[in-house]
């Protein structure tokens, strides 16, 4: 049988100042299909899935679905087509319930009176059929970020949905949490929906995509039968060239301790003890929930300590507020970018050297020089894709806004540096460049704190890790023992 195409993409084209976000994209769509969608950071995808949701008026070409053709999509068009999209950012209301969530906009409350009592059962109904146990009362803002994606998800089914467009959904995800969603997925593909699928994780692309395609610079490269593919192809597709993926090696032994942890005691985290030297970088494993960022929120001052101590080179400091920390030279990367990461209305450039201003000044002058060299240079190492450095930070694709934020925290250079998921929504060539960035620090004598989910990553980069479950620590890993099922045993609190 010949597959159907429910979606078809012909000659997209959307310009911003500078930049050709969608260059002539033809693409097109099946029944049932499981599409994924590629590209490095800034190639365009949130955009194309933007238009196509209605979400953004293209400069050119036409979006053909249910038999029409659509010139100016319009989101109301495109909702009543079946189309319904995740977005890489939430669009959840955090002080409504997850019920209210689910049926915003619909039926619901076209009356004057909203019947909650059947909106919570509707919900308790699509959770059920999830095997999910979320109670449909809760506040959006009290639930995990996976109970908010299945809220997402379960919002868009409730809406008869055909097309579902998901935006990196498992960037806020377990392993575990991870399966549930493909589970669903599955679900929704058996009734014939078709799901298009953007990921920066390869492994997911093969576990679940049918057809995959690749895109570049805006345009539109090609696609390829999952299975007749493999991750270097599709890598040197979505770079252009060829990529070696290789954990860089380290050119220095750690030396003396740097950074000591006693009994570390917060709200969240309970009597969590550990030591890093100098030049070494520390894995930070466990399940989402498992306290890591809550571990990296103590130590920057940011959360309050109720008990134990926190030793800098061989000092008891207090550790108050994030000021505190900078002082003794703690730097953070923020798991939550887009809230605690960066200065969304100003420049690329204003947002990357804004913590080293001071470093960069004499007599109250900044040396404009020197700053612009170290931003061109974090520019052009982790490639982020800006059309200036006055390019305001809001206007940068999810991946380029986690890049400057990171480049800031490596500008700064802080002794001891605190990632927490620096790689989360990166492609992977720019993943490369952030692992020997990382490694340069560490050979420089700087210490370096690395919370990932992303096992393997972990293993590659760690000189050693500890793993924290339920807000204890559940053991220490030297890396002569790393292996991804002894620390998921310590993580999971099964071993
Ligand atoms: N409102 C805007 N104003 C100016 N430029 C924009 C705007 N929105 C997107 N762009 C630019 O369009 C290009 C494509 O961005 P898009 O968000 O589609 O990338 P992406 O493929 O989704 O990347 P990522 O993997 O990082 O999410 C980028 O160069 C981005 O800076
Ligand atoms: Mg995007």
């Amino acid at each position: 049988m010949e597959p159907k195409t429910v979606l078809s993409l012909k000659n997209l084209t959307k310009r911003y100042p500078g930049v050709l976000a969608l260059d002539n994209v033809s693409l097109d769509f099946q029944e049932g299909e499981v599409h994924a969608l590629l590209g490095e950071n800034g190639a365009g995808k949130s955009t194309l899935i933007k238009a196509v949701a209605g979400a953004i008026p293209l400069d050119n070409g036409i979006i053909q679905v249910g038999g029409q053709d659509y010139q100016h999509m319009t989101p109301h068009q495109s909702r009543n087509m079946g189309i319904e999209v995740i977005y890489q950012e939430f669009n959840l209301v955090p002080t409504m319930s997850a019920a209210e969530n689910i049926f915003l906009g619909d039926k619901f409350n076209d009356k004057a009176l909203v019947d909650y009592k059947l909106m919570k059962k509707k919900a308790k109904e699509i959770f059920a059929l999830f095997k999910v146990d979320i109670n449909p009362n809760t506040f959006v803002r009290d639930l995990s970020p996976a109970q908010k994606q299945i809220v997402e998800i379960a919002k868009a089914v409730s809406k008869n949905v055909k097309i579902l467009i998901m935006d990196e959904p498992s960037a806020p995800l377990s392993v575990s949490e991870v399966e549930r969603m493909f589970d669903i997925i599955a679900q929704l593909k058996d009734k014939g929906v078709t799901i298009i699928y953007i990921s920066h994780r390869l492994e997911e692309v093969f576990r679940i995509s049918d057809r995959v395609s690749v895109m570049r610079d805006g345009q539109y490269v090609t696609t390829k039968i999952t299975k007749d593919t493999n991750r270097k192809e599709l890598i040197s597709l979505m770079v252009g060239r060829e990529l070696k993926e290789t954990y860089p090696a380290r050119a220095n032994p750690p030396g003396d301790i740097s950074l000591e942890v006693k009994n570390l005691t917060g709200n969240g985290d309970y009597d969590i003890s550990f030591s890093v030297r100098k030049g070494e970088i520390l894995g930070i494993s466990g399940l989402v929930g498992a306290g890591r960022t809550e571990l990296a929120m103590l130590l920057f001052g940011a959360a309050a300590i109720e008990r134990g101590e926190i030793w800098v080179d061989g000092k008891h400091v207090k550790m108050r507020s994030p000021r505190d920390a900078i002082q003794h030279g703690i730097g953070l990367l923020t798991e939550d970018r887009k809230n605690k990461g960066l200065f969304l209305e100003l420049g690329v450039g204003w947002n990357i050297s804004f913590p080293i201003v001071r470093r960069l000044s004499k007599y109250g002058v900044v040396d404009t020089k020197t700053e612009k060299k170290i931003n061109e240079q974090y520019k052009e190492r982790i490639n982020i894709k800006a059309t200036s450095m006055e390019q305001r930070a809001v206007t940068l694709s999810g991946g380029n806004q986690q890049k400057v934020v990171l480049a800031k925290s490596l500008a700064a250079e802080s002794d001891i540096l605190i990632f927490d998921e620096p790689t989360r929504g990166i492609d992977v060539g720019a993943k490369q460049e952030i692992y020997h960035l990382m490694c340069e620090l560490a050979d420089n004598g700087n210490v370096i704190l690395m919370i990932s989910s992303d096992m393997e990553e972990l293993i590659g980069m760690s000189d050693r890790i500890i793993v924290l479950c339920e807000g204890t620590l559940a053991g220490e890993v030297m890396k002569d023992q790393f292996s991804q099922d002894y620390i998921l045993d310590l993580a999971s609190g099964t071993h």
